[in-house]
């Protein structure tokens, strides 16, 4: 089963999670109901930190926020030892105001606003990952201006096309992000840094997708950039000895899936770290890597309640169930596909014969026909009542959601060890108007 490291059957045949089970979070919080374990989320920082624990390779552990993001989230990360990326003002300000240290934050975005910028340097982020020129020249003008050292690192753009869904896809030839290394505009980049002398360049970043399964695209990765780092020093003269290298390894979500593991990222990326550094004649003295999806989507699951169960005879089965694209619109972004149980019969699922099983699609209640959560799952009989689990559900789905149809943000709890707690509160009725004004200026 695709469930967080501490799930295990009760003896009623409920899903526990944390100690908890679920039936008695759902009777307290509701659903459509967001569950984190949070035993789940410290093994996945602590794997990273323990297999990219080189004695002769410094390796920075960054969590990208953008796959699940709240203040409780950040101080968790905090304790954990990881540094924060975040990619808008917005993020920033969830950071700042958890208490995360600001110097452990790497800022990203691609198209800064000059008040975000403002924002950055006024909360003292540790690092500013600059995307394009405009923004370089934003940045070393306002650090001049306001005799403020800055420490930087350029988004290069590598031309790879990782092995993922195309809107996964970050770092091929003619992606949005980064400075292309073709025609030396990355080149002329690192010129253009040298001439703002309140702006340290520390270092080079790529980030080349998500969701990646085949891990060869990191030797790739590493080897264009320690080639780039090489090429700097013997036509500007500069030295690079920082990479990072983004995030991207993918996670299980169906049982057909055998995602790498966080040990097997870490062997290529040294055994590469160590080949091209002897190839081009470059040393390295920290590598970073930016991990979402595998520090939190594992961790996560949703609960809902069934309504209806539908039949379209001889056509479709529909189980129709209290949430959906609202909160998790991966499906219909990308094809996502995911795995589900029956939280209050989870023997049945387990026990129930092949053939005795029935073919489900699951839906959401919004008003679109692509409101699909699982389009094709085997179940045993479903009834009105039931309750449905989706697992893998913790990165990229809150963070998606919206309030399509007026729906209220669901809850995000989080559990361990036979407690649980609120994260993030369920939006109201009246949250949905809280930003609306009248008709007419009185
Ligand atoms: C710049 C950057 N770093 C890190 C990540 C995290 O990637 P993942 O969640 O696949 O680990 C992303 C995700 O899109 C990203 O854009």
């Amino acid at each position: 089963m695709i469930l967080p490291v501490t799930s295990e059957v009760g003896q009623n045949g409920h899903l526990v999670i944390g100690g908890n089970d679920v039936l008695k979070l759902r009777e307290k919080y509701d659903t459509p109901l967001y569950i984190l374990d949070i035993a789940t989320i410290r093994n996945q920082c602590r794997s990273y930190r323990e297999n990219f624990n080189f004695s002769d390779l410094d390796v920075g552990i960054i969590y990208a926020a953008k796959a699940f993001i709240c203040t409780a989230m950040c101080e968790l990360i905090a304790r954990e030892g990881l540094g924060l990326d975040v990619s808008t003002g917005g993020e920033l300000f969830i950071a700042l105001a958890s208490g995360f240290p600001a110097g452990r934050i790497y800022f990203h975005g691609n198209n800064k606003s000059v008040e975000e910028i403002q924002y950055g340097l006024k909360s003292k982020v540790g690092y500013f990952m600059v995307d394009n020129f405009s923004e370089l020249e934003t940045l070393g003008k306002l650090c001049q201006k306001n005799n403020i050292r800055q420490k930087i690192m350029l988004r290069i753009n590598p031309g790879i096309k990782a092995n993922t869904h195309e809107y996964m896809q970050t770092g091929k030839i003619g992606s949005k992000f980064g400075f292309s290394l073709h025609n030396n505009v990355a080149l002329e980049e690192v010129k253009k840094a040298g001439q703002y002398k309140n702006l340290e360049l520390t270092g080079i970043h790529a980030h080349i997708g998500s969701q990646i399964f085949n891990l060869s695209c990191y030797d790739k990765l590493i080897e264009v950039m320690l080639k780039f780092i090489k090429e700097v020093r013997d036509k500007l003269g500069v030295s690079i000895t920082r990479i990072n290298i983004g995030g991207g390894l993918g996670v299980k979500y169906i049982p057909e899936e055998k995602p790498p593991k966080i040990e097997d990222l870490a062997r290529i990326v040294y055994d590469a770290v160590r080949k091209y550094q002897k190839k081009f004649d470059v040393s390295l003295d920290k590598l970073y890597l930016e991990p979402g999806r595998s520090i939190i989507g594992n961790a996560g699951v949703t609960l809902y309640k069934v309504g209806v169960v539908k039949k379209i005879n001889g056509v479709k089965n529909y189980i129709l169930i209290d949430g959906g694209m609202s909160d998790n619109i991966r499906p219909m972004l990308y094809q996502a596909k995911y795995d589900a149980y029956l939280a209050n019969r989870m023997e049945d699922c387990k026990n129930t014969e092949d053939g005795m099983k029935k073919h489900y699609s699951i839906v959401g209640k919004h008003c679109e026909s692509g409101d699909v959560i699982i389009d094709d799952i085997k179940l045993p009989p479903v009834s009105s009542g039931d309750f449905i689990v989706v697992a893998a559900t913790g990165a990229f789905c809150y963070a998606l959601s919206s309030n399509y149809n007026g729906q209220p943000k669901s809850a995000v709890v989080a559990v361990e060890d036979g407690k649980s707690w609120v994260w993030i509160k369920r939006q109201t009725y009246k949250d949905l108007v809280m930003g609306d004004v009248r008709l007419y200026e009185e």
